[in-house]
């Protein structure tokens, strides 16, 4: 598994430092509301979204939605297929949308309309990674983990052809994986 990864672009304890600070700082935003649902977004948040949820110090309810694009594996089309949908009323909660990583922003765009349609509260979107260069939908991120490099990246929930989220860091793939696949 790790030879087909390029480099490590962000190691293991430089995202639990980052983790532990977007948490210091969520739970100090939504200390005073008394209300906090993370949505996380299947598959790619799963590493993410447990880490998060732990180190938030504040009482919270987690959910999950599950979308899928249709188009290239490595590119997201921005046709958006509903997978999974909630199970809770976000109808006047405090939903925290929480993401793997913002690329064109198509997929968030979607997600986020959808959500708002169901009149919560309020509705903030935080993502682990951010890819500025690629971004098409402008699309409002609250909290950004790291911004990155226009590469295709693994790990730490994130996948190529489902393989690498048990990675425990974000490494860049070697381009040799995805285009003799
Ligand atoms: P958009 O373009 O809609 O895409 O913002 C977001 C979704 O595209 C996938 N994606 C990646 N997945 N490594 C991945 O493993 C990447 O470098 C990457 N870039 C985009 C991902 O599913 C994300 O939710
Ligand atoms: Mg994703």
């Amino acid at each position: 598994m790790r030879q087909d990864i390029d480099y490590i672009l962000i190691g293991e304890d430089q995202i639990k430092q980052r983790v532990a600070e977007l948490a210091a700082e969520i739970s100090a935003d939504y200390r005073d509301l008394g209300d906090l649902l993370l949505v996380g977004v299947l598959k790619g948040c799963a590493m993410f979204m447990v880490d998060l949820a732990r180190a938030i110090d504040l009482p919270l309810a987690i959910d999950f939605i599950a979308v899928a694009s249709y188009g290239a594996s490595t590119e997201s089309s921005g046709v958006v297929r509903l997978i999974k949908d909630l199970d809770t009323d976000i109808s006047q909660r405090h939903v925290l949308i929480v993401e793997d990583i913002i690329d064109s922003g198509l997929t968030l765009a979607y997600l986020r309309s959808q959500l708002l349609r169901r009149n919560p509260a309020s509705l903030r979107i935080c993502t682990l990674l951010n890819k500025p260069e690629r971004r098409t939908a402008d699309v409002p991120v609250d909290y950004i983990g790291f911004d990155i490099p226009n590469a295709f990246v693994v790990g730490y929930g994130l996948d190529y052809a489902e393989r690498y989220r048990n990675l425990p860091f974000i490494g860049v793939l070697r381009p040799e994986v995805y285009q003799s696949a």
